[in-house]
């Protein structure tokens, strides 16, 4: 097989015909069916296939579960989402065990092929839930008790789906098993298109957060309300997203985006009485990250006000800068023939786990630089690329010998 045969059996799961592009969402029909999928595809390889407690796949190439290289990425998309971001990284560590095993190779410890449980964060609003309570940065209740934008809670979705509750939460065992992870992953922006390079390793991750904001006003009639004295969140929210936009402009390299709102009651001749809209923010350093979110919280605080609102602000989610493992990142760099490191400002697992254990991730060119869209792309020849990368880099920290 290929990169892109691998890419093609799952290109028809989780069409969205409304957004384009994909939604395929935790525990969501498009996701189990790549949950399936995963299953079928790592047991072809003859790898044995596991769920574990936090509903992360797992599929293992060796008896033994201690000293595993970790390889892999995640499944499910955001609302609307390309068909590379998590996707071409699972594909591309199966495709590598692939050329690893059609070669012979044998390897002298584990190798591991996973896939993490919602790192969008697109159903229940967690990024990177499935590792984050792999490592016991999210208390299982917290989790499970988290709502879905039907009004599911992540327990009941867990259950519908015929796993088991009691197993959320930390899993040292698991995690004392990995010696290192690595995730290739689908660039997010032009650096590589602009160097003409198909690959890259990761330096590091933006620090950046969630917090949803919470905008009350005062619902009532379009039509028999004057505009005077109205306290429409509606408009207090207008006047907040400008505030995200010049508080991040203020500040180098700094980013702020509404990207999500949910208006209560949403009708077109009312007045709404509420708007939760959520804040994504990412900068150099966590505390430019707080610095960023005091301002921009403090000027919306006042845009609300003038508009007779009032401001609630709950953090969702906190991710500190990622530095990742620099011998590791060397050594990938130079197996993959001196490719450069570049940052990014996207969250990842890798990210997640390089708290942890050393982590590393290698990107794969895109040539319109758009993600978290449709139109996100990678061109074949460095998707292959990518997984002869990853080969070369599994055969070199497996340590085996072609037979
Ligand atoms: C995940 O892709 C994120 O950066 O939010
Ligand atoms: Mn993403
Ligand atoms: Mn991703």
């Amino acid at each position: 097989m290929s990169v892109r045969d691998r890419l093609a059996e799952i290109s028809a799961i989780g069409r969205d015909n409304v957004r384009g592009g994909y939604s395929r969402h935790l525990l969501e029909p498009a996701e189990v069916a790549l949950r399936s999928w995963f299953g079928s595809s790592a047991e072809a390889l003859g790898l044995s296939v596991e769920v574990d407690g936090n509903g992360n796949l797992w599929a293992w190439w060796g008896e033994s579960r201690q000293g595993a290289v970790a390889t892999g990425s995640h499944l499910d998309s955001v609302p609307g989402g390309g068909a590379f971001d998590g996707p071409l990284g699972v594909v591309s560590a199966l495709e590598a065990v692939a050329i690893l095993k059609a070669e012979g190779w044998r390897p002298t410890r584990p190798i591991a092929v996973c896939a993490f449980a919602e790192e969008e964060g697109s159903r229940f609003g967690m990024p990177c839930l499935g590792s984050r309570l792999m490592v016991g940065e999210i208390a299982p209740e917290h989790a499970l008790a988290r709502v879905d934008r039907t009004g599911v809670t992540l327990e009941e979705a867990w259950r519908q789906a015929g796993l088991e509750v009691s197993t959320i939460g930390p899993d040292p065992d698991r995690l004392a098993g990995i010696d290192m992870f690595l995730e290739l992953h689908v660039e997010q922006g032009l650096d590589l298109e602009d160097r003409d390079l198909p690959l890259a390793v990761g330096s590091a991750i933006m620090a950046h957060g969630r917090w949803r904001l919470s905008i009350v006003g005062e619902g009532n009639h379009a039509g028999t309300t004057p505009m005077q004295g109205r306290r429409d969140p509606v408009v207090a929210l207008s006047s907040a997203a400008l505030a995200v936009r010049e508080i991040a402009l203020e500040r180098p390299a700094a980013r702020g985006t509404i990207g999500r709102i949910s208006v209560t009651p949403n009708g077109t001749n009312v007045i709404a009485s509420r708007v939760d809209a959520w804040l994504d923010i990412r900068a150099h350093s966590d505390s430019e990250v707080r610095a960023q979110l005091d301002a921009t919280v403090a000027l919306i605080e006042k845009r609300v006000g003038a508009e007779g609102c009032a401001l609630q602000v709950h953090e969702e989610s906190f991710s500190p800068l990622v530095l990742f493992d620099e011998p590791l990142t060397a050594r990938i760099a130079g197996l993959l023939g001196g490719v450069p490191a570049i940052p990014t400002g996207a969250g990842h697992d890798a990210g997640v786990l390089s708290a942890y254990v050393p982590a590393a991730m290698i990107f794969v060119r895109n040539p319109t630089g758009v993600s978290h869209a449709p139109e996100e792309t990678a061109r074949e020849e460095d998707c292959e690329a990518g997984a002869q990368g990853l080969a070369a880099v599994l055969r070199d920290l497996t340590g085996g010998a072609s037979r």
